[in-house]
């Protein structure tokens, strides 16, 4: 489990991205966030696996104070929370099958780790992480010869290749065109359903998210208006978390309009 208590988020040059979050995200949920440009989302998964550092209150995974750990422990702790960007972050130029296998680099002794060599076990892993994104037959291409939506399976591969309990994904399909952004969101659901793997993203496409996701989360300056179950969000909760009524205005909620517009580029 995944839990925020009262958690500030300041950066350096006095912006407040997180205002005093409170969340509970259980294992094996499907999490996306939604929200304008600015509002936060980035930030919010980001402080989970510590790329950024919580200002005040608590951060828990599995009851384990993320603030707290050091080095070592900060590293170990990664492993268990993939992460996968909008950029792919792959190293073009070498094989599919030698983008998944870096994954276990951590694991490995310095002369491996330079002489490339890995075990058959890390091999069999490899192989099994391509399949269950359906580009087994990818394995020794180049990655540069591969489509946008076939890289973003990689990187899922790789993450999935690590074994890991929670996958963040920070707008995983904002440079893929509709149909493949399809593709690799029934590869984020499969994975989460069969694998019980939390996944927790951050998404512009408002509709894909309420057909993807089990809970949808709405930011706004750094505050959560929304935290309910995809059908919950109507278009008056849209227009709670882009922006265009404020929290005063809610009290005419309960007659609310059927959705209508649910882009989340407004
Ligand atoms: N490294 C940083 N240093 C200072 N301010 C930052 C930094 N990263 C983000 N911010 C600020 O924090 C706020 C939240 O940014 P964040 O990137 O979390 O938003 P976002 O919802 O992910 O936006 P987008 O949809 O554009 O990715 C913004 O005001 C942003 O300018
Ligand atoms: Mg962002």
């Amino acid at each position: 489990m995944i839990e925020f208590i009262n958690v500030q988020k300041t950066y350096h040059n006095g912006t407040t991205a997180l205002k005093k979050i409170n969340l509970k995200i259980e294992q094996g949920e499907f999490v996306a966030v939604i929200g304008l440009s600015g509002a936060g989302k980035s930030t919010l998964i980001r402080c989970i696996n510590r790329m950024h550092d919580i200002t005040d209150g608590q951060l828990l995974v599995d009851q384990v104070d993320v603030s707290k750990l050091h080095g070592k422990q900060i590293r170990s702790f990664r492993r268990r929370i993939g992460m996968i960007f909008q950029s792919f972050n792959l190293v073009n130029r070498i094989s599919v099958m030698k983008n998944v296998l870096v994954s276990f680099v951590p694991d490995l002794p310095m002369w491996r780790k330079l002489a490339g060599i890995f075990t058959s076990e890390q091999k069999l892993l490899a192989l099994e992480a391509l399949d269950k994104v359906g580009i087994l037959d990818k394995a020794y291409i180049r990655v540069d010869q591969l489509s946008g939506g076939q890289q973003q399976r990689v990187a899922l591969a790789r993450t999935l290749a690590q074994n890991p309990d929670i996958i963040l994904a920070d707008e995983p399909i904002a440079s893929l065109d509709p149909v493949t952004s399809k593709i690799v969101m029934e590869d984020f659901k499969k994975i989460n359903q069969t694998m019980n793997i939390s996944v927790i993203m951050n998404i512009h496409h408002v509709e894909i998210a309420l057909e993807y996701a089990s809970r949808i989360i709405g930011v706004r300056e750094g505050e959560i208006v929304f935290d309910g179950a995809p059908s919950e969000v109507t278009q008056h909760m849209l227009d709670m978390i882009y922006g265009n009524v404020t929290e005063e205005d809610n009290e005419d909620e309960e007659t609310a309009s059927p959705l209508k517009v649910v882009s989340g580029h407004v």
